[in-house]
């Protein structure tokens, strides 16, 4: 199947890292681990916007045991494709997290910067558990260690857009998982 996808000035994308297909397959078996896992928790699955958006709804479909959601948003400065490593809280979660299991939901994990500072964070407010859940991970890029308890995919160091990941808040509704790349590398290779 031939798939368009939207077209900026300057950028493209001529590959594609992960299909729809592989995703939802992944989200599935990510969805029976932590049905089974938080078993009789009844577990805050915490959505990271706005990149998460995609992920977390997918994945609480494909679970089958009572939960609630909520919803957080973090920003670095700027726009480009490397996190300045400042981050900083855009809106707080509306509920109280003291003595429920939390599980943090996050598109992707770089540097780690973002989920170390959001973990403190979470932890301070005295939950029973924290844990994260992160669809894709780039470990060669790690800044600080972090702990990524559930891990949907480990991809090399390009950068991702689509399936909620997005460049300058383009592509977050692409439906796979394609390398952005700009066109002064294009003629570079
Ligand atoms: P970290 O704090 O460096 O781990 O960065 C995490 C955040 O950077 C993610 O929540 C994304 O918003 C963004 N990010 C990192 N890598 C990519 C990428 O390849 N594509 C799109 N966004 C990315
Ligand atoms: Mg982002």
């Amino acid at each position: 199947m031939k798939q368009v996808y939207p077209e900026y000035p300057g950028e493209y994308i001529r590959d594609i890292l992960l299909t729809r297909e592989q995703i939802q397959a992944r989200v599935f078996e990510m969805g029976q681990t932590l049905s089974k896992d938080y078993a009789g928790k009844n577990p805050l699955f915490i959505c990271i916007l706005k990149g998460a958006t995609l992920f977390h709804s997918d994945l609480i479909r494909n679970i089958d045991i009572p939960l609630s959601v909520d919803f957080i948003a973090v920003g670095s400065y700027g726009a480009s494709t490397h996190t300045t490593g400042e981050v900083k809280l855009i809106k707080d979660l509306d509920c109280s997290i003291t003595g429920r299991h939390v599980l943090i939901v996050e598109d992707i994990v770089d540097t780690g910067l973002t989920l170390t500072y959001l973990k403190h964070l979470l932890e301070n407010r005295d939950p029973a558990t924290v844990r994260i859940c992160a669809l894709l991970s780039k470990p060669s890029r790690r800044k600080v260690e972090v702990a990524v308890d559930y891990q949907g995919f480990e991809i090399p160091d390009v950068f991702v857009v689509g399936y909620g990941l997005d460049y300058a808040e383009r592509y977050r509704n692409l439906p796979d998982i394609g390398v952005l790349k700009f066109m002064a590398q294009q003629q570079e290779g």
